[in-house]
């Protein structure tokens, strides 16, 4: 189905042939017309890194995240002990993203891939060794595609040179997912981002693969993989708005990863698989395609839009539309883009609380790809 907005977003043009849709989305469309409702990776193909099939067990409940923001997390937390901090980052992001910004885009989802395992304690920067060879970081979800860790590294030399020893890996990551959501929306989205974590010494392969929810997830798996982490339905669709922004593996939304293919529409289809070496045999290797193509750098609602229209890569992005519940929250999302704006910022501070460490089994790391001894 296809739904337009008219210019002032007054109305929503349901082309009559697309009626084919579910009852509840029709409803759910009518009464927003009515009230004139405002405004690669899960493994190369070589690879694929033995990421089999949804994985049956639904992930396992992890300790419950400390209430809200937990307590010990504060806003302005490095004010005394490291002044220049928030500004170090943020420089390093604007640098890196001025000239890419796909690595923004990388940022903002390394925040997510970092908090899902093991909590927000930047385990997904640690490299491998002898004793730990398969850390997150090597696991489908996160290689070939996670990219910006080399803003990370910046970042921390500097503020090593600085202020040695004060500021977290876990806490570079926030900060910096906040600043590349503020460059990649041109200022719009733009909060304070409470501080204060403490870096983990654990990173497993296997529960990167156990956490993060895979493309071809339905509704209800990824209600349950976000609640698991203490995340509700409505982080779930404000969250997903981040596909706005950066690319896709065509291995992510093509061949054996991708078991159930959203319907997409036949023009957006044509026009991705066609960059993707299944339908087009003259294209080799795994190459990437923009998840948003009406306004793919620019971190905004455009993705809301995109999942009415089918527009979208991923059976996890069209299931947003799949329920009345989260289909409503799509088309408030679609059709107020500064309440999403306010959305995202508060989700993106609840996900950066989710599972701290402590003193008891956190540090803070000299270097963010290595533990220290
Ligand atoms: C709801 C479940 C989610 C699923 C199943 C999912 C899945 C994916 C997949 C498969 C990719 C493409 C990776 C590749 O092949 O290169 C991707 C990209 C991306 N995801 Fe998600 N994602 C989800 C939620 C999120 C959330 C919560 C965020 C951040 C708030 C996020 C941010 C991004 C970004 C920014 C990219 C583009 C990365 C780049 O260009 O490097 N995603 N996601
Ligand atoms: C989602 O997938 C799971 C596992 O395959 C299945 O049990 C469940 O019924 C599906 N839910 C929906 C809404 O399709
Ligand atoms: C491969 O073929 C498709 C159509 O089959 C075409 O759209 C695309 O431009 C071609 N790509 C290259 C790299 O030649």
């Amino acid at each position: 189905m296809r739904v337009q907005v008219s210019r002032d977003c007054s109305q929503l043009i349901i082309p009559y042939q697309s009626m084919g849709l579910r009852m509840a989305n029709l409803a759910v469309l009518v009464l927003f017309a009515s009230i004139g409702a405002v405004a690669g990776q899960y493994g190369s193909p070589a690879a694929p890194l033995g990421y089999t099939s949804p994985s049956s067990a639904p992930p396992v409940p992890s300790p419950p995240a400390s209430p809200s923001s937990s307590p010990s997390l504060k806003v302005g937390y490095y004010q005394s002990s490291c002044p220049q901090a928030e500004k170090i980052i943020m420089e390093a992001v604007r640098i890196a993203t001025s000239k890419n910004s796909g690595v923004g885009a990388g940022l903002i989802r390394m925040h997510f891939h970092d908090c899902f395992v093991q909590g927000c304690d930047a385990s997904v920067l640690l490299d491998p060794t002898p004793a730990n060879p398969q850390p997150e970081k090597l696991s489908p979800p996160n290689f070939p595609s996670l990219r910006g860790f080399e803003v990370i590294d910046v970042a921390k030399e500097a503020l090593e040179k600085v202020c040695p020893g004060r500021v977290s890996c876990a806490d570079i990551i926030a900060f910096a997912a906040r600043d590349a959501s503020f460059f990649l929306s041109h200022g719009r989205i733009n909060f304070q981002m409470p501080a204060g974590r403490l870096d983990g010494r654990v990173s497993l392969f296997g529960e990167a693969l156990n956490f993060l929810p895979p493309p071809f997830f339905n509704l209800s798996q990824l209600i349950a993989n976000f609640k698991a982490k203490n995340l509700d339905e409505d982080d779930l669709v404000v969250l997903s708005g981040a596909h706005s922004i950066g690319v896709s593996h065509c291995s992510s939304f093509t061949g054996p990863l991708a078991p159930n293919p959203p319907a997409m529409d036949p023009a957006f289809a044509t026009k991705v698989l066609s960059q993707c070496p299944l339908l087009s045999p003259n294209i080799s290797g795994d190459p990437t395609v923009m998840q948003d193509i009406v306004t793919p750098d620019l971190l905004d609602n455009q993705y809301y839009t995109n999942v009415l229209n089918h527009k979208v890569l991923f059976a996890s992005d069209a299931a947003l539309f799949s329920s009345q519940q989260t289909s409503t929250k799509v088309l408030e999302n679609a059709f107020m883009p500064s309440r999403w704006e306010m959305k995202f910022a508060k989700a993106m501070v609840k996900m950066a609380a989710i599972e701290l460490k402590t003193a008891a089994n956190g540090e803070i790391r000299r270097s963010c790809r290595v533990i220290n001894n």
